[in-house]
């Protein structure tokens, strides 16, 4: 069992913040809101406590400067309990006495790097958007936080730097990241040994949770969900033989082609002996050989952002048959790589913007259309989810009083109580099982469609979800 207690935590902490969420696009005639948008006109112009400011190409109401200490108290906060709570700096550089100071949250992502930058791109876009969501509503019962960025870019000792920066140098209560499972696996020690809490937003490799008591995740398993895409792609088409092809370099590609190759054996489909790649090759002649001569009716892929190229090469080469991916495909930005050649891609889903339409999953969707005019994935879900866990369960911590000047300890609490909670977020209703892996109903399957041929952004195709 994890954790060093056996707190649990109101079932209701979820509830609490979904109920006081307000739709990010306001009515015509309501008053605005903290976060709600503003027209280009209304630039500079007051509502009530909140003005109209202009961020990036959007614009937002926010509290007006001279409203700015109590600018997270657009939601009804929760009252301060009479503890020493309200002077605390957990997380924070060690002054008091600021009851508004922000609780700092590390974020350490894959933000550069060819193998990672598309993927973490959405995962920094929820984050971002996390913040601003939560802190508009209340934040930690009217404390903000602030999430701090450290860019871990691709690989294993950027993922270490960032976590050593995170836990000594920013002080961080805890940490969302990292992006690759093979970069969980040497930074998350470090997190562990210094007892900080750690929440996975996409690490799917077998063995991420288990890697000590401060490591959860809120990105399934990939044994949880990617053999749904075989059983998919069996009902389009009958199948008799079927090729993988898996990024040897990578922990994540080397966990899901076993559970690949598994469905493929179990789904009575000749598997094909299976054949590597590095994460990095941009080159897949010798693949689309491979294929030319064995004539598959179904390529598995494993791989990371840079996979599409497989994809792309393969159909230019002449190969028809269906190819199904899994996280590295599973981004929009993947549109970019393989083009057009990116129709009708099989990729497994631990997310669906469509269910619940109810509750943290369309309030999530709303906020994100509203921010990025596109459906959010399930990286970006997962990464909001991420930071939603931490700001529920400081919640609860600050409500028990054990949200502290103590770094070290509220660390460890925070821990137990990320661990004993429950959450209603845009993954449906999830907890954490004994290892801190996540406990979720429902996964699907989505396709890739292309909607405006050889375009090359973000807005080119769609996810079509497919109930399963
Ligand atoms: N799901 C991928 C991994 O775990 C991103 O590395």
């Amino acid at each position: 069992m994890k954790g060093s207690s056996s707190k649990s935590v109101p079932a209701v902490i979820g509830a609490v913040l979904v109920a006081t969420f307000a739709a990010s696009a306001p009515s015509a005639w309501a008053a605005p809101k903290a976060g709600d948008r503003c027209a280009p006109k209304q630039v500079g112009t007051s509502s009530g406590p909140l003005t109209c400011v202009k961020e990036g190409s959007l614009r937002r109401w926010r509290p007006s400067p001279s409203t700015k200490p109590s600018a997270v108290t657009s939601a009804p906060a929760a009252p301060a309990p009479a503890s020493s709570v309200a002077t605390s700096s957990a997380g924070a550089t060690g002054t008091s006495g600021a009851t508004k100071e922000p609780i700092k949250i590390g974020v350490a992502l894959g933000q550069t790097g060819a193998s990672t930058a598309s993927l973490a791109q959405d995962q920094t876009l929820a984050t971002r958007l996390a913040e601003r969501f939560f802190n508009d509503r209340g934040g930690v019962n009217g404390r903000p936080i602030k999430l701090v960025f450290q860019d871990t870019g691709p690989d294993a000792p950027g993922a270490i730097n960032a976590f050593n920066t995170l836990i000594d140098s920013d002080k961080v209560v805890g940490i969302v990241g990292p992006t690759l499972s093979a970069q969980a696996f040497a930074a998350d020690p470090i997190a562990e040994k210094a007892k900080v809490p750690v929440v996975a937003p996409s690490n799917t490799a077998a063995g991420v949770p288990q890697i000590g008591d401060y490591i959860q995740r809120v990105s399934a398993g990939v044994a949880a969900y990617a053999g749904n895409t075989v059983k998919y792609a069996r009902t389009l088409q009958l199948m008799s033989k079927a090729a993988v092809f898996y990024a040897q370099d990578d922990a994540f590609s080397r966990s899901e082609t076993v559970v690949f190759q598994d469905a493929i054996k179990a789904g009575n489909i000749t598997l094909l002996p299976p054949q590597t790649f590095l994460v990095n090759d941009t080159d897949f002649t010798q693949q689309t050989q491979y294929v030319q001569r064995e004539r598959p009716d179904l390529v598995a892929i494993s791989g990371l952002a840079t996979s599409g190229n497989l994809v792309k090469q393969l159909r230019d080469s002449g190969y028809n048959g269906v190819i199904i991916g899994g996280n590295g495909l599973n981004v929009v930005q993947t549109f970019a790589v393989c083009k057009q050649q990116c129709e009708g891609i099989i990729v497994a889903q631990a997310y669906s913007p469509d269910i619940p339409r109810t509750g943290m999953n369309a309030d999530f969707k709303a906020a994100f259309v509203a921010d990025q005019k596109r459906e959010p994935g399930q990286l970006a879900a997962q990464a909001f989810t991420s930071v939603q866990v931490f700001v529920e369960a400081l919640t609860a911590l600050d409500k028990a009083g054990k949200l502290t000047t103590d770094l070290g300890a509220t660390r460890r609490e925070l821990n137990d109580t990320i661990l004993s909670g429950k959450y209603s977020t845009p993954l449906g209703d999830i907890s954490f099982d004994k290892d801190g892996d996540v406990n979720q109903k429902n996964f699907y399957v989505a396709q890739i469609h292309m909607l405006r041929g050889d375009t090359s952004d973000v807005f080119s195709g769609k996810f079509s979800y497919v109930s399963f």
